[in-house]
């Protein structure tokens, strides 16, 4: 077990308190977890492995009060072949979160990508017939949400179903190939029935814009008007310096909560180098060049932008009390999957920590933005 996420929880407790004996961030005085609290969760994604770095594990447990397996709790994680099941990854994950008195979010019970192919599609990639489709969709949510019951606060039961693209409404996946458009329906019902009291998000990325959030109002309608349980739209946040505007991630976050839903920022970053016609989160819309201008450094006109779009973002967050999370997608700008996306061996800085786990001036802006728009 040496060198596993438990022991280091272990090791980094002190008689029994549930924070690390010393500051990872070199002295800085208020944490985000600490500034955060209690108007949101602030969460970051994380693999097994991070605590095999003891600095690291140290920072998460500082900072964060919340945890979202960034791969290990997705269906090709849990069941790559099917009834064998492996938690043995993500319950590591939910022992640190325990040992540092952290939420656990699971994500996800049904996405297009990282799910394996038996799930919808028989040996030669042909859908399954619906049926069978849909048993094999009621097992795995079965032994999943029922397996992690009373350690995950809520599950994002459906990952981006919706469409870039006006037509179909919906993305045009083997799930939907095999089951029809009710295939995000009856996930969230199979979750609900599976564990009725955890929470049921629908979460995807650009929904807070322009067409696809009139598409993902409509399908949350739909799963409304089922009668499924939902609890919240989560808007992933995969953002870039100077787009969407503020206002216009606002008037998304208005929307969802207009639905009487509460909305959570789950997959925050923020990408500061150029993009060719990649944008938000497809993870198919990957592109072969593109230039990688910070490779020795940010200049520090463009960490100075990303501060003040950090401190603008979280400074309207504030302003709405349906914003109930925030979830960085990663702890420091070394292991942020943006360094390989949309253009792969790129040099990107999205996140609050630098390479060496110091806290950057988008750091600060969060936490004056936290700690100055509290009520
Ligand atoms: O685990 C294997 C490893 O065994 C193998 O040697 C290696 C070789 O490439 O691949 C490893 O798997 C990679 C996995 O991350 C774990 O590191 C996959 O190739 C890689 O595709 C996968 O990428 C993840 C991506 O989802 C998959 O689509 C990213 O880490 C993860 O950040 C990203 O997260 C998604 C959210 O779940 C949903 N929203 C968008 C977001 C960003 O794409």
């Amino acid at each position: 077990m040496r060198g596993c996420i438990i022991c280091l929880a272990l090791t980094s407790t002190v008689f029994g308190q549930q924070t690390p004996p010393s500051s990872a961030t070199g002295g800085a005085s208020v944490t985000l977890r600490q500034a955060a609290a209690p108007r949101m969760l602030i969460g970051t994604a994380v693999s097994s492995r991070s605590a095999a770095n003891p600095k690291l594990a140290s920072l998460i447990a500082e900072q964060f009060d919340c945890l979202t397996a960034e791969n290990e709790m997705k269906p090709v994680s849990l069941q790559s072949m099917q009834g064998s099941f492996s938690f043995e990854r993500a319950a590591r994950i939910v022992a640190f979160a325990k040992a540092h008195n952290m939420q656990v979010i699971g994500h996800n019970l049904c996405w297009h990508s990282q799910a394996p192919r038996w799930l919808f599609q028989d040996g030669d990639g042909q859908p399954l017939p619906r049926e069978a489709a849909l048993a094999n969709l009621k097992a795995h949510i079965e032994a999943v949400v029922k397996h992690f019951k009373g350690k995950v606060k809520g599950w994002d039961v459906v990952n981006e179903a919706v469409n870039d693209g006006p037509s179909p409404y919906l993305r045009d996946t083997p799930a939907r190939r095999a089951i029809g458009d009710d295939f995000v329906v009856k996930a969230f019902e199979f979750a609900h029935q599976a564990d009725s009291d955890v929470e049921l998000y629908y979460n995807d990325y650009n929904i807070e814009q322009g067409g696809k959030r009139e598409r993902a109002l409509h399908l949350i309608r739909q799963i409304k008007a089922a009668g499924a349980r939902i609890d919240a739209v989560g808007i992933q946040g995969h953002w870039q310096l100077e787009s969407p505007a503020v206002a216009e991630i606002e008037r998304g976050i208005r929307a969802f909560a207009g639905e009487g839903l509460k909305v959570m920022i789950t997959e925050l970053d923020v990408d500061v180098l150029p993009r060719g016609r990649g944008f938000g989160a497809d993870v198919n819309a990957t592109e072969r060049q593109g230039s990688d201008p910070y490779r020795a450094g940010l200049p520090e006109a463009v960490q100075k932008k990303l501060a003040d779009r950090y401190g603008a973002l979280f400074s309207m967050f504030m302003q709405h009390p349906e914003v109930t999370r925030v979830t960085f997608w990663g702890v420091t700008d070394g292991d942020s999957w943006l360094n390989g996306f949309p253009v792969r061996g790129r040099t990107n800085y999205p996140l609050l920590f630098d390479r060496q786990m110091r806290p950057k001036p988008a750091f600060d802006a969060v936490i004056k933005a936290l700690q100055s728009n509290k009520p």
